[in-house]
This record gives structure tokens, sequence and C-alpha cells, in this order.
């Protein structure tokens, strides 16, 4: 197999695990810590990369991924939803925002929603304060300070059906 994310920095840390650990299953954990600090999350072609490279079963990595909310495993969902966290945002109310994103979606963070459709990520300041909370799906920019309702957030991800 031909590996796209399981680089030659990557695969070297975690040879540095495996001298050091008797069972190739306690590699999983630190294994996934190195490639999410490269990639920010755990692309999905990573996760089936780890499972080829150490001949885990593909299912035992995908069930610690899921499992470990440390871990944001992007799977090509359809929508990528950017929700920021700073403090003009917080001030005006994102977690509210979020919440009821994560129930309208099914998604969660750093999760895909059972569907695929919805993908959501926390991140800082996207140069939007003016309208916050501010919120992306994909490259569309709203603003959440107008989301009033249930209805109104519906709307919203109706486009993105
Ligand atoms: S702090 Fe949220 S967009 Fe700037």
């Amino acid at each position: 197999m031909r590996y796209r994310f399981l680089n030659s920095e990557i695969i070297k840390k975690i040879q540095f695990y495996r001298e050091r650990f008797p069972l190739k299953e306690q590699v999983i954990i630190p294994a996934l810590h190195e490639i999410q600090n490269l990639y920010r999350d755990i692309p999905e072609g990573a996760v089936e990369e780890l499972s080829d490279y150490l001949s885990v079963p593909l299912s035992d990595i995908e069930g610690i991924v899921s499992f470990y909310d440390m871990f944001r495993h992007r799977k090509n969902a359809k929508n990528h939803i950017r929700i920021c966290r700073n403090l003009p945002c917080h001030l005006s109310g994102y977690k509210n925002l979020l919440d009821m994103i994560k129930e309208k979606t099914g998604a969660n963070i750093g999760k895909n929603s059972p569907d695929k459709k919805w993908y959501i990520e926390l991140v800082e300041c996207i140069g939007s304060c003016g309208i916050a909370p501010a919120f992306l799906i994909n490259d569309d920019l709203y603003d959440g300070s107008k989301i009033k309702s249930e209805e109104d957030l519906e709307k919203i991800l109706s486009r993105y059906e």
C-alpha cells in the first residue's frame, strides 16, 4: 500500500513507539496523536493506512477514534461547519448556536454526523467579529446573531442538503 498520510516523519515516530511497547495495539493511540498533531485532525485515509502499517483491523482503530473525544475524525463529510469560539463570538453566544447546530445536524465537534453530511469544527477568529457569533458552512459565511430560532437554522442547513 502506498501511503499518503503516513509520511516518513510519522513512520519514524511509530517505529519509536513500536520499539517501546510490546503490543502493536499499544501503539495505536500515540500514533493517532502524531497524525492529529500533523494534520490537525485524523483524515479518513490515515486510519486505513495506520491499520495497514500496524496490521491491526481497521475497525479497532476506528473504534478508538470514535470513542475518544480528543480525536477529531474527518471522514470526508459533505459539508464542513466551522464555528468561531474566540472571545467576541463567545460573548455573543456561540455555545447556544453550537448546541443548536449539533442537534440539527447530528454531528459533534470533530465528528461527522451519522449520515456523513456534516462535520463540525471549532476555529479561532475568522475575521468576522462584527457578525459574532460567526460561522462558516463550507465557504459561506453566516451571522449567527440572525439565527433566532430552530427554523432559521433549518432554512440555512437545507441549502446544503
Ligand atoms: S472572534 Fe469570532 S469571528 Fe472574530
